[in-house]
C-alpha cells in the first residue's frame, strides 16, 4: 500500500485506521463520515513540538483551529499543551469552550467589525491586527494590555494560489512603515507589551522557504525596535507547514526546518540585544491534522459513457479543496486495496456543478457502487470547510483511540436543515 503513515495498514485488503477496518466504520456508522486517528494527531504535535522545543526554550505552539474546529480534537491538542489560534469570535468562543485561558489564544482577524473587535476584547485574549488603522477602532472598545500586528514581508509561498497569503496580491498584513506607525500609534496609546507576526502562505513542502521568510520578519522586527525601542514578548512566523499529499512529495523535514528558523531567530536577536527575548511562536493547522483523518464515502454508481465517472456520496460538500484549488487527495478502494488500477476515471459527488470533481483523470482499480473509497489527507479543511449545498446534510465524524471508534459529531438530518428557517404566516 502507499505509504501514508503508520496508522494506516492494510489487513487482507481492507484499509484499516489504527487497526479498524473502514469497512466496518463505513457499515456501522454509514457515509460520508471523516474517521480520525487520535494518536496519529499526538504524534504530529509532538514531532513539530519536539522539533523546535529542542532547539529553543522560550518556544509555543497555537493550533489553528479553522483547519478542523471538531471539539474533541481541539481537545486533544490542548491536552498536548498547544495554545490556539483563532480566525473569528466564534473560534475564540470554541477555544474558550475547550478550556484555553485567554492568555493562551491568539486572534488574527482580518477587514474586522467592530463587534468582532469588541467580542475579542473582552474575551483577553491577545489580539493581532491586519491593519495598522484597525487599532484606532480596537482602541474605541478598551485598552488591550498587549498588541500584535501582522506583516506582509512582500513574499509569500503555498501550493496553490488560493493559500498564499502574503506578497503584493495577498489581502493580508501590513508593510514595514505602516507597522512602524502601528507600533509607534500603539506605544502612544498607552500599550507597553507588543507581538510581531506573519502567516505568508499554505502547504509549503520546501525546507528553505521558512528560514528565509522568517529572516525577512526579524529583520522588520529588528529596525522597529531599534526606532521606536521596543522590545516583543513574542514572535510569530505563523503556520504552512506542509504535508505531503500526491506520490512523489517527500515530508517536510520539521527538524530541519525547526533548527534553520531557530538559528535565523537567534542570529537576529544577538544582533539586537534591543528586542528582547521574545517567545517564538507557530501556529500549524494543517500539519497537525491533515494525515490524521480519512475521508469514507460510498460509490453510488459508475457511469461509463464519453468518459469514465465514479460517483460517490462525497463531493465538493464534503470536501471543497478539489473543486476550489484542485487539490490532489489520494483516493484508495478501501474495501479493496492492491487492485490494479487497471481504468481512467473522474470521481464525482452528487452536487449539480461541474467542478463537483474530486479527482480528474485518476488510475483507478474497477469500481463499483458499495465500494468504500477513501479519500486520504481528509483532517486539514475538510469538513470545516464543507457545506450544505444542494441541501445535503452535512457529514459525520468519527474518532479512533484507544482501538475503540466513536461519534465526535452525528450525521446531520433533514430537519437539521430546517433550523432557524422561518416561514411567514402567508405562506404557511
Ligand atoms: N495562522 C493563520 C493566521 C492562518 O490564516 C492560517 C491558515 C494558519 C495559521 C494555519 O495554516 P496551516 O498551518 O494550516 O497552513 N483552506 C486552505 C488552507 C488555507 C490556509 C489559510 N490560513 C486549504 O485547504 O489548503
Amino acid at each position: 500500500m502507499e505509504s501514508v503513515g503508520d496508522h494506516l495498514s492494510d489487513s487482507n485488503g481492507v484499509l484499516c485506521i489504527d487497526g479498524i477496518s473502514c469497512s466496518e466504520i463505513a457499515l456501522r456508522f454509514g457515509t460520508p463520515v471523516f474517521v480520525t486517528s487520535e494518536r496519529r494527531i499526538r504524534d504530529s504535535y509532538r514531532r513539530i513540538y519536539d522539533a523546535f522545543a529542542t532547539n529553543r526554550k522560550k518556544f509555543r505552539l497555537h493550533y489553528a483551529l479553522k483547519a478542523n474546529n471538531n471539539l474533541s480534537i481541539i481537545r486533544i491538542l490542548r491536552s498536548e499543551g498547544a495554545g490556539a489560534d483563532c480566525s473569528g469570535p466564534a473560534e475564540i468562543f470554541l477555544a474558550r469552550l475547550s478550556g484555553f485561558s485567554p492568555e493562551e489564544i491568539l486572534y488574527s482577524g482580518n477587514y474586522n467589525s467592530d463587534s468582532e473587535l469588541e467580542y475579542a476584547l473582552r474575551s483577553g485574549c491577545i489580539i493581532n491586527l491586519d491593519d495598522a488603522t484597525i487599532l484606532d477602532r480596537l482602541l474605541a472598545h478598551g485598552d488591550p494590555s498587549i498588541i500584535s500586528f501582522r506583516i506582509n514581508p512582500g513574499v509569500g509561498k503555498g501550493k496553490y494560489e488560493g493559500i498564499v497569503t502574503a506578497g503584493p496580491d495577498a489581502k493580508f498584513g501590513m508593510r514595514e512603515q505602516e507597522a512602524l506607525s502601528a507600533y509607534r500609534h500603539a506605544m502612544k496609546a498607552g500599550i507597553r507589551r507588543f507581538g510581531m507576526h506573519m502567516m505568508t502562505g499554505s502547504n509549503v513542502l520546501d525546507a528553505e522557504y521558512f528560514p528565509i521568510v522568517s529572516e525577512k520578519l526579524m529583520g522588520i522586527a529588528s529596525r522597529i525596535s531599534t526606532e521606536l525601542g521596543i522590545e516583543f514578548e513574542f514572535i510569530d512566523i505563523g503556520g504552512g507547514f506542509g504535508v505531503p499529499y500526491q506520490p512523489g512529495e517527500e515530508a517536510l523535514p520539521i527538524e530541519e526546518v525547526a533548527k534553520s528558523v531557530v538559528g535565523v531567530f537567534e542570529t537576529a536577536l544577538s544582533g539586537n540585544s534591543r528586542m528582547g527575548d521574545p517567545t517564538l511562536v507557530v501556529e500549524p493547522g494543517r500539519y497537525l491534522v491533515c494525515d490524521s483523518t480519512v475521508l469514507l464515502s460510498t460509490v453510488t454508481h459508475v457511469k461509463r459513457s464519453y468518459k469514465t465517472f465514479i460517483g460517490c456520496d462525497a463531493g465538493m460538500n464534503t470536501l471543497l479543496r478539489p473543486a476550489l484549488y484542485g487539490a490532489y487527495h489520494e483516493v484508495l478502494l478501501a474495501n479493496r486495496l492492491g487492485m490494479k488500477r487497471n481504468m481512467v476515471a473522474n470521481i464525482t459527488g452528487q452536487i449539480c456543478e461541474n467542478s463537483d470533481m474530486m479527482a480528474k483523470d485518476r488510475n483507478m482499480p474497477e469500481a463499483s457502487p458499495g465500494d468504500i473509497l477513501a479519500f486520504l489527507n481528509a483532517g486539514a479543511y475538510g469538513f470545516s470547510m464543507s457545506s450544505r449545498y444542494n441541501t445535503r446534510p452535512m457529514a459525520s465524524e468519527v474518532l479512533i483511540s484507544g482501538g475503540k471508534a466513536e461519534v465526535i459529531r452525528e450525521r446531520e438530518d433533514f430537519t437539521d436543515m430546517l433550523q432557524r428557517q422561518r416561514v411567514p404566516a402567508h405562506l404557511l
